[in-house]
């Protein structure tokens, strides 16, 4: 959809943890290698939070560079989005207690967003809108994730694949009349819920022992099928956002994709006929952290000088739900 919303991304910031697990530490405890993991997907390593780190924690780190990057301050923030589908707890929703850490106003909105690895694009344009109707001026919009902590650690088919993170954004009114959210495209196939679910812990399936011992409270994916549709999606949706924007793909400076699969992102950005070194790439070293997958990326970006003023940035996402989003900003 073409929108034209003179709002802007007006800094970045990013959290992992310490702990880095590579893909020889997986081969030693489960039948797998680092070949086949590196054929496969991309991945080399991934960070994995510790006993003492959680989603809070990410979140918070990440969002106080965002501000600092922006020149925002706490009391500045007048909505905060937090996109996760691993809160710090159940409830309240992870971005309240984010409210007091990074000691906003205790009146400021506070939401949660879930959309999968879609979701911080997801928590970007609803920011967006709320900057363009006045309801809002600086937005902080964080995507989150500690994965490993709904991931089957015994399972060689999930266990390599995801890593834990956060990145952060602030969303405002653009200071510059050439910056601007250009087109965004937002979706949902909820035909396909169950190819990524988690079987209970939710109202369908309380937590029981029984449930804890028949390990249903971890992540379950039909790899195969969301590669397929992830392929020819990602694909459609950048086409057609560049589209809206009445742009070429070769007009795009940069795109930073999700980050679930390198030959996902290959594959797409080769029939698009996108250069790789247009291509934010950082798989090798995060694994997929889904919401916190695009915004570490694009900060990451940002921080290295791959991002000048002026640009046309396209991000772009396909996760559980299933779910996809796109945003092409002016920078
Ligand atoms: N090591 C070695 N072998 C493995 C491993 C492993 N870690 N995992 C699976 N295999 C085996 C399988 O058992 C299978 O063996 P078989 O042929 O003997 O049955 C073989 O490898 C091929 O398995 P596939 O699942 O067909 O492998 P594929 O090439 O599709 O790769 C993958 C799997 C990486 C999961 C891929 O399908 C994928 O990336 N899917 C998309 C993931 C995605 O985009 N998710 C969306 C976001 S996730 C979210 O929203 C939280």
């Amino acid at each position: 959809m073409k929108l034209a919303w003179a709002v802007e991304i007006a800094g970045t910031g990013a959290s992992v943890p310490e702990q880095v697990v590579t893909n020889e530490d997986f081969a030693r405890r489960l039948d797998t290698s680092d070949e086949w993991i590196v054929q496969r997907t991309g991945i080399r390593e991934r960070r994995i939070v510790g006993p003492n780190e959680s989603t809070l924690r990410l979140a918070t780190e990440a969002g106080r560079g965002a501000l600092a990057s922006a020149g925002v301050t706490p009391d500045q923030i007048d909505l905060i989005i937090c996109a996760t589908i691993t809160p710090e707890h159940i409830l309240p929703a992870t971005s309240c207690e984010l409210q007091h850490a990074l000691g906003c106003h205790p009146v400021v909105p506070a939401f949660d967003l879930q959309a999968a690895c879609s979701g911080f694009i997801y928590g970007v344009i609803t920011a967006a809108q709320y900057v363009i109707t006045g309801m809002a001026h600086n937005v902080l919009v964080v995507g989150v994730e500690c994965l490993t902590r709904i991931t089957d650690m015994e399972d060689r088919s999930t266990a390599v694949l995801f890593g834990d993170g956060a990145g952060a954004a602030i969303v405002r009114a653009s200071r510059d009349p050439q910056r601007s959210l250009l087109a965004g495209r937002l979706g949902t196939d909820g035909s396909r819920a169950m190819l990524i679910w988690v079987p209970a812990g939710g109202s369908r399936e309380p937590a029981s022992a029984r449930t804890v011992a028949e390990r249903l409270h971890y992540m379950r994916m039909r790899g195969r099928e969301v590669y397929k549709f992830a392929v020819t999606k990602m694909e459609e949706i950048i086409a057609g956002t560049v589209a809206d924007a009445g742009l070429t793909v070769d007009d795009l400076a940069l795109v930073v994709p999700h980050q679930s699969n390198l030959r996902i992102i290959n594959s797409a950005c080769r029939r698009l006929g996108v250069p790789q070194e247009k291509v934010v790439i950082n798989i090798e070293r995060y694994g997929n952290t889904s919401a916190a997958s695009v915004p570490v990326a694009l900060h990451e970006a940002w921080e290295e000088g791959r991002i000048k003023p002026g640009d046309y940035v396209l991000l772009v996402a396909i996760g559980g739900g299933l779910t996809w989003a796109t945003a092409l900003l002016r920078v």
